[in-house]
């Protein structure tokens, strides 16, 4: 499986990405991830671009292109992958589709969540994520088991800075003007198919599976 999720920040990306993940076995490769881990870790890369994220901006394309061209070429990704939060303007899509990896084996699909903004709005402000593995928990849809502690790792879990109300508003006008355009893009080659992520993570997670698997046997004809 050769697979996208795409959507607004907030819609459920990287909570349908970790069921995805156990599911089918292929790597989680979400940006978003990639450059809060830099952040935390202080790298260089993490220097670049800590204000721009805790902003709600962009990271710039040739930067992020470069970075997920990288992690695809990596052998773990050769019988598949979850790209979460890329590509996410015009040109990382079209880098992508350039990209060897997506040459050998084009995309299977393309699951678009659609949440109103007013839920992703709340979602956003009662989320909180583990300090050290980045887990994602809501304080009111799915708690950690220990209050403030991660399930998987037992480190603190917290808010993440882009979440304060005024950057999540400025994040999705980023999304509106430079990734909503990709809706088209992707519809246009047949690859997208709308889930509704007001339904539970469960219902949603169950859904995006039952379509998988049906168009499973035609992508593996198709591509292998
Ligand atoms: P990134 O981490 O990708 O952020 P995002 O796209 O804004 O998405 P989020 O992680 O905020 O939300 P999500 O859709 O994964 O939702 P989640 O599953 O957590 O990127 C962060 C920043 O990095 C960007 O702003 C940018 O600066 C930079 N960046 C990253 N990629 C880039 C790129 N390609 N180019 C340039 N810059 C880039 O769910 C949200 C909450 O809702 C959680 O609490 C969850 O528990 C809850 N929830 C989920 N589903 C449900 C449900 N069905 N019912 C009830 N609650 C639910």
């Amino acid at each position: 499986m050769q697979l996208i999720l795409l959507g607004p920040p907030g819609s459920g990306k990287g909570t349908l990405a970790s069921d995805l993940e156990q599911r089918y076995q292929i790597p989680h490769i979400s940006t978003g991830d990639i450059f809060r881990r830099a952040v935390r870790e202080k790298t260089r890369l993490g220097l670049e671009v800590e204000a721009i994220i805790s902003q709600g901006e962009l990271v710039p394309d040739t930067l992020t292109i470069a970075l997920v061209e990288d992690r695809l070429s990596q052998s773990d990704c050769l019988n598949g992958y979850l790209l979460d939060g890329f590509p996410r303007t015009l040109p990382q899509a079209e880098a992508l589709s350039e990209m060897p990896v997506v040459q050998n084996k084009p995309l299977t699909a393309v699951i678009n969540l659609v949440v109103r903004e007013s839920v992703i709005v709340e979602r956003l402000s009662n989320r909180r994520v583990c300090s050290k593995c980045g887990r994602t928990y809501n304080v009111v849809s799915l708690k950690p088991q220990i209050e403030g502690v991660c399930d998987a790792c037992g480190h603190p879990v917290i808010q993440r800075k882009d979440d304060q109300t005024a950057t999540i508003l400025h994040r999705l006008e980023a999304y509106h003007q430079a990734t909503e355009p990709l809706v088209g893009y992707y519809r246009d080659q047949n690859l997208l198919i709308d889930f509704d992520n007001e339904k539970s993570i469960q219902d949603t997670a169950q859904a995006v599976y039952e379509y998988l698997e049906q168009i499973r046997p035609q992508a593996e004809a198709d591509h292998g």
